[in-house]
């Protein structure tokens, strides 16, 4: 018999995983749907960090004893784990960081200081999140390169047509979300890259949204960088991923100095390590590594197709339903989306649907999500938003519509 993907996810047993949602918040039990912000964390990632902590702690590559071996498998273990999930070619190619906002930090300054000249030119989209947006602004203002911004539609899409415009043998480099935190926008990043590098421009894709909800193939997006954090996919906030193709790695000057980055250092001279370690200066944060390699264990125990098509299911039932209300306004109506809804209600702050939400256990997200440009382009202070993971179950999704409607007839 063929198992559905019904029959398979058995939610119960992934809630069980996830300690903090068996909670009542204002006397309603909680109903977490901020996780675009960040995921909550099965029991294995947090035993993860206290087994780190009671049985291995010790700083790793530098001991020869026990405890520093231990600690130094376990990290390097993460480091071919990742790689395997994002299909690098090897996992040197892996950079371990404090998260997407260090990962694009680092290449803005290392990659930026390498190749950019006074007039060169760097493409990001309109639905950037400020960490894909200020970073580039700084290099841009030192190196006095030039900022594009590639348009949306009304939709929240990039206008490809634009962008094909825009480009040329200035761009040298081009930075763009995967998936947009405001709208669940999922760009054509394959097709972007492709066209950026008949150019001979190179590609930073900001993936902080995506690895918990679809497959990532770097090497068949020949992407140059891919960064993404591990708090967003169920691992530890303090950790983040860098992916780079070797020979950008091995080009680039480091980001930061210090320890461990080193290969040997006098008061005139220093040389640099091999790559990744050239970029990962000092005392990393060893525990959480190690918990982001539980958090891609507990991802693939599902199964990316499980994750998105159960995903796939609460947008859908969520977006029908409010497409119901006549106040509604959504903001990201892209047709390739993920499980990321923006919207306004006519008449009501965003902000106070929020607060009023909550007060019924409702976590949803309300601001600028990060992404003040994006709100300007859509003439917006803010919106609300909600953004699904896994262990949202539908009748949380009518539970939610069920307190907004209420909260409508009460505030309008
Ligand atoms: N970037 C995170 C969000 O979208 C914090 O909420």
């Amino acid at each position: 018999m063929t198992l559905t993907f019904k029959d398979r996810l058995d939610l119960t047993t992934i809630r069980k995983q996830f300690p903090v949602l068996d909670q009542s918040v204002n006397g309603n039990p909680l109903i977490y749907l901020d996780n675009a912000a960040t995921t909550q964390k099965p029991l294995t990632v947090i035993n993860e960090i206290s087994r780190y902590y009671t049985q291995d702690n010790a700083n790793i590559h530098r001991g020869i004893h026990t405890l520093a071996e231990r600690a130094t498998a376990t990290y390097e273990n993460t480091r071919k784990s990742v790689a395997q999930f994002i299909n690098a070619n090897e996992s040197e190619e892996i950079v371990f960081t404090k998260g997407t906002t260090d990962s694009i930090n680092l290449v803005a300054q290392s990659l930026g200081k390498y190749i950019l000249k006074p007039g060169d030119e760097v493409l990001i989209s309109c639905m950037e999140h400020h960490s894909n947006i200020v970073p580039w602004q700084m290099i841009c203002q030192e190196t006095k390169a030039i900022l594009k911004i590639i348009p949306i539609n009304e939709g929240g899409e990039i206008i490809f047509e634009e962008f094909l415009n825009m480009i040329s043998e200035r761009t040298k480099i081009v930075s763009m979300v995967h998936i947009s935190n405001s709208l669940g926008t999922i760009n054509p990043v394959k097709k972007a890259i492709i066209e950026a590098h008949k150019l001979g421009a190179k590609v930073l894709i900001d993936g902080a949204q995506a690895p918990p909800h679809e497959k990532i193939d770097v090497k068949s997006l020949n992407c140059d960088f891919y960064a993404f954090s591990g708090h967003k996919m169920y691992g530890p906030t303090g950790i983040g991923v860098l992916y780079g193709k070797r020979s950008l790695l091995e080009a680039i000057p480091p980001y930061q100095g210090g320890g461990e980055m080193i290969k040997e250092v006098s008061f005139t001279q220093t040389s640099y390590n091999e790559i990744p370690y050239k970029f990962e200066a000092g005392t990393p944060n060893i525990a959480a590594v190690n918990g982001l390699n539980k958090a891609i264990k507990f991802i693939e125990s599902i199964g990316l197709d499980e994750i998105s098509h159960h995903e796939n299911n609460l947008l859908l039932r969520a977006t029908k339903q409010l497409n119901e209300i006549e106040e509604f306004r959504p903001m990201g109506t892209a047709s390739e989306k993920a499980s990321v809804i923006s919207f306004n209600i006519e008449g009501v702050h965003p902000f106070d649907l929020g607060v009023l939400l909550d007060a019924k256990g409702i976590a949803i997200r309300t601001g600028h999500h990060c992404t003040q440009p994006l709100m300007e382009r859509f003439n917006v202070e803010g919106t609300a938003r909600v953004s699904f993971a896994i262990y949202n179950t539908l009748e949380e999704v009518d539970q939610f519509i069920w307190a907004l409607n209420n909260l409508i007839k009460k505030l309008i």
